[in-house]
């Protein structure tokens, strides 16, 4: 109650008349219609009313409006008029954070802050229409959740993109923000799909998500047990989320299994992480996967995400079932890897035995994972699927409990991949038995 009274207090002292106009709606509608012809005395919500109607009723839904949170609070009160629009400001995390800082916090902490650094720090991002980066249609559409730098901020001006810096809004969307939206499974749905992480897909048809369906459905009562994506990644309500694995399944220190360890290091080169000629780690390239919080780099810090989902298993199943689940994803991770290295490492004699030419963007003879689309031969676009699509979809589908996804998507794809990259090797002039 108190915080309350202080937020009111607050905004009341920051914030113009216009702002205090929304709040008393009766008043306002009154002298609305006395100054008709006076645009400048208009309350924002009187005159959103006919201009966006429907982010007028959206935000008379939330929370906010019941707590006299107004439009001025987070666009300001600088734009009044219809000549002014442009002195509206798009709202920042960091207005959210004026009476959100916990929330603020968490996330800062997590994976999803670091979201727009991460594709920044691709190379294919920069050789793609400005539109599906900075436009927000492509890449740009997903990683928005993160925060963005001064730079950043500068960069997306230029590309003539103001709209898409909250970040906050990508759970709880405007203009409703609406706790009860994010805490659904649907929230991640849009970012959480498709190539190479169809969390949706495969969540919602394993027994987690159909049980949750029935539950939205109204089918099953809202006790019985039907764990939601934030149940097991944002455990009592925390906005830092992490995995122990992480998107790209690599971590150190290496396994102890030294076949595995060898697979590991072989998809550690090919992204660029180690050195492919000496197999040292890449000191630029290891900072950055520091910066991103890309992979867990310590036993520790495995172990401390690793124990918060087990504590999440263990309010619905024993603790031994749970442990037995995450092995088999551990075994599923280290039987991919033997695929995957076995692919790396024909492209990459192809390229040591001067059968693939060195392209001018490549520093070493040796296939780059981080090429995505852009990767310069055939095999090498098929390594990338394997990469990217199926050996994404075998792991995942094992942790998401689809077994669809484990097996015909993911590993059965897989084998098919080895084989077709075996046979274009061939074809290149490789003796595959030497
Ligand atoms: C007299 C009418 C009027 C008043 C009063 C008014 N607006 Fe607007 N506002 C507009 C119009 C017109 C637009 C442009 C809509 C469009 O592009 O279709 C606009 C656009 C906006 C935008 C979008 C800006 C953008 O860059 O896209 C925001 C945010 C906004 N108004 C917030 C407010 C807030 C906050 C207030 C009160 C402090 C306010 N408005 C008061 C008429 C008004
Ligand atoms: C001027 C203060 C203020 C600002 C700025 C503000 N909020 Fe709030 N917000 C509140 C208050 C007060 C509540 C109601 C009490 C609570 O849940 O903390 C609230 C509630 C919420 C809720 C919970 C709603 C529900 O369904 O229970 C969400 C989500 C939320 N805000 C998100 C945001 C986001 C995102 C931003 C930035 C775009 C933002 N807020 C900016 C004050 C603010
Ligand atoms: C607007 C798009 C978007 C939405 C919505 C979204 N995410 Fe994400 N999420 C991302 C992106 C992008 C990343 C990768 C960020 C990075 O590491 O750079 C990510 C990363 C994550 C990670 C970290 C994975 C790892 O590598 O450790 C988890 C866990 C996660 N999201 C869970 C969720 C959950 C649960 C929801 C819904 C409540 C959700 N996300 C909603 C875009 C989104
Ligand atoms: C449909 C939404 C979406 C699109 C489009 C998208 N991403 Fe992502 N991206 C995500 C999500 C979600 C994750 C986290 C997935 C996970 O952990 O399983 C992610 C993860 C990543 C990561 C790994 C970050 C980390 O620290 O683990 C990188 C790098 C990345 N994306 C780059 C890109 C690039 C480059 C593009 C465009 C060519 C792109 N993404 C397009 C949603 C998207
Ligand atoms: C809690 C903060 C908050 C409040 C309160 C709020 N907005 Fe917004 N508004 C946002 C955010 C966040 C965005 C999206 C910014 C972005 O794209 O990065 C936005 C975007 C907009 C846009 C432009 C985008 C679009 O969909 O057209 C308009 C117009 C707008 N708001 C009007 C209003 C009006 C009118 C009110 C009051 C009835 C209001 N807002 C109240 C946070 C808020
Ligand atoms: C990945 C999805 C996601 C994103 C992004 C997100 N939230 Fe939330 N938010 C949630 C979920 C889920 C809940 C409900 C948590 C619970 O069950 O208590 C929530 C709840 C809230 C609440 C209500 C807290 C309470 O206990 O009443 C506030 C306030 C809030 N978020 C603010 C923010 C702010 C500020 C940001 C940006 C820094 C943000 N959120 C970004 C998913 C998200
Ligand atoms: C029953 C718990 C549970 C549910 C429900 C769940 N996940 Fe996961 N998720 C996991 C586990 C376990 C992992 C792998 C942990 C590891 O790396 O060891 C994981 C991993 C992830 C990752 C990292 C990459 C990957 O797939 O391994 C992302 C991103 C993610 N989940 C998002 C989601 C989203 C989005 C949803 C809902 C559509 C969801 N999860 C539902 C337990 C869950
Ligand atoms: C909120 C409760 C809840 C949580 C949390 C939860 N589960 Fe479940 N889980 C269920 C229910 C209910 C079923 C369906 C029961 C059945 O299949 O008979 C299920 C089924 C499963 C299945 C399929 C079992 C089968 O026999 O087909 C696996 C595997 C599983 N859970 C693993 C996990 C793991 C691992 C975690 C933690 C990362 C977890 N679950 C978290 C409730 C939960």
């Amino acid at each position: 109650m108190t915080r309350r009274l202080a937020l009111l207090l607050i905004t009341t002292l920051l914030f113009s008349l216009p702002a205090l106009a929304d709040r008393d709606e009766n008043k306002s509608d009154e002298r609305g219609k006395k100054d008709q012809d006076d645009e400048t005395s208009m309350s924002c919500v009187q005159c959103h009313k006919k201009i966006t109607p429907t982010i007028v009723t959206d935000w008379k839904l939330s929370e906010h409006s019941e707590e006299g949170v107004s439009c001025a609070d987070c666009h300001g009160s600088k734009h009044t008029t219809k000549a002014d629009v442009d002195e509206a400001e798009v709202p920042m995390p960091e207005v959210c954070a004026e009476c959100h800082g916990e929330q603020y916090n968490q996330f800062a902490a997590g994976k999803h802050a670091k979201a727009w650094a991460a594709l920044q720090a691709m190379p294919t991002t920069h050789a793609l229409p400005s539109t599906l980066v900075d436009g927000m249609k492509g890449c740009g559409g997903c990683h928005k959740i993160g925060f963005k730098s001064e730079a950043d901020l500068e960069a997306l001006k230029e590309a003539g993109q103001e709209y898409g810096v909250a970040s906050c809004d990508s759970c709880h969307t405007r203009h409703l923000f609406s706790k009860e939206e994010a805490r659904q499974p649907q929230a991640c749905r849009t970012c959480h799909m498709g190539f190479d992480h169809p969390q949706w897909e495969m969540y919602s048809s394993s027994k987690h998500g159909v049980r949750n369906d029935l539950k939205q459905l109204g089918i099953l009562p809202e006790e019985a047990a039907g764990p939601t994506c934030q149940d097991c990644h944002m455990a009592n309500g925390t906005h830092e989320n992490r995995t122990p694995w992480g998107f790209l399944a690599v971590r150190l220190p290496l396994p102890e299994d030294e076949q595995w360890a060898a697979d590991q290091t072989t998809i550690l080169k090919a992204l660029r992480v180690f050195n492919p000629v000496t197999g040292d780690p890449i000191p630029e390239m290891v900072q950055l996967v520091i910066d991103a919080d890309v992979a867990r780099l310590t036993q520790e810090a495995f172990d401390a995400e690793r124990d918060k989902l087990l504590a999440v298993c263990r309010d619905c199943h024993s603790e031994k079932f749970a442990l037995g689940e995450m092995e088999k994803g551990d075994e599923t991770i280290k039987a991919i890897d033997r695929l995957m290295a076995e692919a790396i490492t024909i492209v990459a004699r192809l390229y040591e035995e001067g059968l693939l030419r060195r392209p001018d963007t490549y520093v070493y003879d040796y296939p780059n994972l981080l090429t995505f689309h852009d990767a310069p031969t055939g095999i090498e676009q098929r390594l990338f699927v394997m990469h990217l699509e199926h050996r994404m979809r075998a792991f995942q589908g094992v942790f998401h409990n689809n077994p669809d996804y484990a097996l015909w998507y993911g590993w059965s794809e897989m084998v098919r991949d080895l084989t077709a990259i075996k046979e274009m090797a061939v074809a290149l002039g490789l003796n595959l038995d030497e």
